[in-house]
C-alpha cells in the first residue's frame, strides 16, 4: 500500500506561510484531481475553490466533495488555464508539474492567474530518467527567467521526503527504489 502524501505536504508548506485570512481566500486549484487539495485545505479554513483538470471523471470525484465553486475541464498545454487572470489569493498545482502531464509553460499561467502578492505553489516528485532531467532544467529555466521579468520572486524552494510513502513496506535497503521525495516550491507574485 502506498501513501501519496504531496497534498498535506505542499498545503503544510504554503500555510507556514500565509499570512491572509483563510476564510476569504480564492483558491485556484490547477490540475485538482479528486479535490485532494481543497479537503487538506478546508481543513485549514479556506473555504472558496475552483478547479481545473484534463479528466472529466476527475471532476466529476472533485465536485462530490462538495468544496469547489467552480470546476473547469481544460487539458492544459494544447489548451490555456481556463482562470480569470490576477484574482487567485492562491494558486497550487500538485501532482502535474512532470513530463507527459503539464508543459512547464504552466508556471507562466499559474502566475497570471494569482493576484499580486498572491502565493503559488508547486510540487513535483523527483522521479529520476532523462525525461525528467530535462523537465526539471527547463522548468528551472522558467522559473528564473520569469524572476528575471520581475513577474514573482521566490518564498521558499524545499527538497521534502517521502512525497511517496510505502509504510507497510520493510523499505530496508530498497530505500532507491521505493522512496520518492518531492520539492515544493512558493512563489509571490510582484506587486508592480
Ligand atoms: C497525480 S494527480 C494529482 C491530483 C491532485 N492535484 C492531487 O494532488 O490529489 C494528477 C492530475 O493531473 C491531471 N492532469 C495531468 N496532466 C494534465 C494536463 N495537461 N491538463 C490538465 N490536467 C492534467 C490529471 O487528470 C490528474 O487529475
Amino acid at each position: 500500500m502506498m501513501d501519496y502524501r504531496a497534498p498535506q505536504l505542499a498545503v503544510a508548506f504554503l500555510s507556514e506561510h500565509f499570512s491572509g485570512n483563510p476564510g476569504e481566500a480564492l483558491v485556484l486549484d490547477v490540475a485538482c484531481g479528486t479535490g485532494l487539495i481543497a479537503k487538506e485545505m478546508s481543513a485549514l479554513g479556506f473555504k472558496h475553490f475552483e478547479g481545473v483538470d484534463g479528466s472529466q471523471g476527475m471532476l466529476d470525484l472533485a465536485a462530490q466533495t462538495g468544496l469547489y465553486q467552480h470546476l473547469s475541464l481544460a487539458l492544459l498545454g494544447p489548451e490555456p488555464l481556463p482562470a480569470q487572470p490576477g484574482v487567485f489569493d492562491v494558486v497550487i498545482l500538485v501532482g502535474a508539474l512532470n513530463a507527459g502531464s503539464a508543459p512547464v509553460g504552466i508556471v507562466r499561467e499559474l502566475c497570471k492567474a494569482a493576484k499580486p502578492g498572491g502565493l503559488i505553489c508547486m510540487i513535483r516528485a523527483n522521479h529520476r530518467g532523462e525525461l525528467t532531467a530535462k523537465y526539471t532544467e527547463s522548468l528551472k529555466r522558467e522559473i528564473e527567467l520569469m524572476e528575471g521579468e520581475g513577474l514573482w520572486s521566490p518564498v521558499g524552494v524545499k527538497e521534502v521526503d517521502k512525497y511517496m510513502d510505502y509504510p507497510h513496506l520493510d523499505t530496508k535497503g530498497a530505500e532507491d527504489e521505493l522512496v520518492v521525495t518531492g520539492t515544493v516550491y512558493l512563489y509571490k507574485k510582484s506587486i508592480v
